[in-house]
């Protein structure tokens, strides 16, 4: 797959798609390269390993690797393989270890992922061996911003603050909101879906369009808050939401009411209660327009490529590709540690009756991707092209001083998908980083724009 070809399966001026994006192998396998294997990716929250010695075991696309917390609080990152046979190191989720020992010979790695002991080393080996040769593979960067804990294989990266940009300005709704941050709680809620990785991300990204069609049956249940979103398929409200992109590929698709969050809750009283005390707080720290509009509302807050948290519905999640037709889905919920135990256990219950595995909404959604990622197996099918091209050229692009990013009232527009996929073609038609564009609002975003 050359550059030439990548630049032709997308037409960000007319919103046309190819739908070999979603299904041929050598596509997938340069994502791998290019995309996974140059961005920042999630790998883990901090309070999932506080301590020395503690380990998460996950993914950075198709690689699994192991995040280990080390002696001096640092993190680092390796790959979960063994650097004799290749078995994996560490089967466990997570847990704390001083060492990891393989299961197939018994070599074993110190929590710095160097080799540390090797059976029969003297009869088998003659002493031979330069354990130093052979210890495990590290990421090259791992950085943390607020407790989220993210990995890049690419040494030549742009710095994490660098790569998040102007998503910070929306992230810390979440992340420093109150004084003592944020914590995710529960366990890993993991499901394995049969669609291809960039069907959640494009719809959770900005497809307002979606909500009140395909979920019509939970929003008629929550439908006792007024949330700026209607049932059927009826325009809503546009001043109570913003689409907001152009910020180097991450977006949000945000509710402006401070409210709207907890729309989805049996009893959103406890919630509310909990917000209109801490209200002061969040204004006097973030400002009196993220504190009063956007804590406590819903945001759609994509991290390019593959991280989603939702401060107000109070999830975050990374989708795993597993091959062009297959993901790992895994979710958490999120509150703030000043929350009270019983608002907690209210978020995490609610949790996982609306997104999840067994989530309300989920299964709406998955069902509809499911389906569209199936049907591009047709040879005759996927010649058929596919369309983001809503509003396209209607000029509800602007810039807004008081939010970062290419604004656009309502959550039924469609650009933030646009910019999504501009960000796609421009990471995977890259050679390197010094290719890639940087741009966020719409003035850089239009001055950077390659076609
Ligand atoms: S594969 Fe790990 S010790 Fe042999
Ligand atoms: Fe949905």
């Amino acid at each position: 797959m050359n550059e030439l070809d990548i630049n032709h399966l997308i037409d960000n001026k007319t919103g046309r798609q190819s739908r070999l994006i979603f299904h041929e192998k050598q596509i997938y396998e340069l994502e791998q390269e290019r995309l996974f294997g140059r961005c920042w990716l999630f790998l883990a929250h901090d309070c999932q390993l506080p301590e020395p010695g503690d380990y998460f075991r996950t993914f950075m696309g198709e690689d699994e690797v192991l995040v280990i917390r080390q002696k001096d609080k640092s993190i680092n990152a390796f790959l979960n393989t063994c650097t004799h046979r290749g078995n994996r190191i560490c089967k466990a989720d997570q847990g704390n270890a001083r060492s990891f020992v393989c299961s197939y010979h018994g070599w074993s790695f110190g929590a710095d992922g160097s080799l540390v002991g090797v059976p029969l080393e003297e009869e088998a080996y003659h002493n031979q061996l330069d354990k130093s040769k052979f210890g495990l593979r590290k990421v090259a960067r791992v950085a943390s911003y607020k407790g989220l804990i993210f990995g890049n294989f690419d040494p030549e990266a742009p710095s994490l603050e660098d790569y998040l940009g102007d998503i910070k300005w929306y992230l810390d709704v979440w992340l420093d909101a109150m004084p003592e941050g944020s914590e995710l709680i529960g366990t890993t809620q993991k499901i394995e879906y049969a669609v291809n990785w960039k069907m959640p991300v494009e719809n959770v990204c900005g497809d307002g369009y979606h909500a009140g069609w395909a979920h019509a049956g939970v929003m008629t249940v929550a439908a006792s808050m007024n949330v700026g979103l209607s049932v059927g398929n009826t325009d809503m409200d546009a001043s109570l939401g913003a689409s907001i992109t152009g910020m180097n590929g991450h977006s949000v698709l945000a509710i402006l009411d401070g409210y709207a969050g907890y729309a989805f809750y049996p009893d959103p009283s406890r919630a509310i209660s909990y917000l209109d005390t801490n209200r002061h707080t969040a204004i006097d720290r973030l400002g009196e327009f993220r504190g009063r509009n956007l804590w406590g509302a819903n945001q759609n807050i994509t991290i390019f490529p593959n991280l989603q948290i939702l401060p107000g519905l109070n999830w975050l999640r990374v989708y795993h590709p597993r091959g062009p037709g297959k993901i790992e889905m895994w979710t958490w919920a999120m509150v703030e540690k000043e929350m009270p135990d019983d608002l907690k256990q209210m978020i995490l219950d609610n949790v996982c009756r609306t997104f999840g595995g067994a989530g309300m909404f989920d299964n709406d959604d998955g069902d509809n991707f499911v389906a569209s990622t199936r049907l591009n197996q047709g040879w005759q099918t996927r010649q058929q092209d596919v369309y983001w091209n809503m509003a396209v050229d209607m000029g509800k692009e602007h810039s807004r001083p008081e939010m970062p990013g290419v604004v656009s009232e309502g959550l039924v527009c469609e650009q933030n998908q646009r910019y999504f996929y501009r960000r796609w073609q421009e990471v995977m038609s890259a050679q390197s980083w010094a290719d890639i564009p940087n741009y966020n609002g719409l003035e850089e975003a239009r001055a950077t724009e390659q076609r």
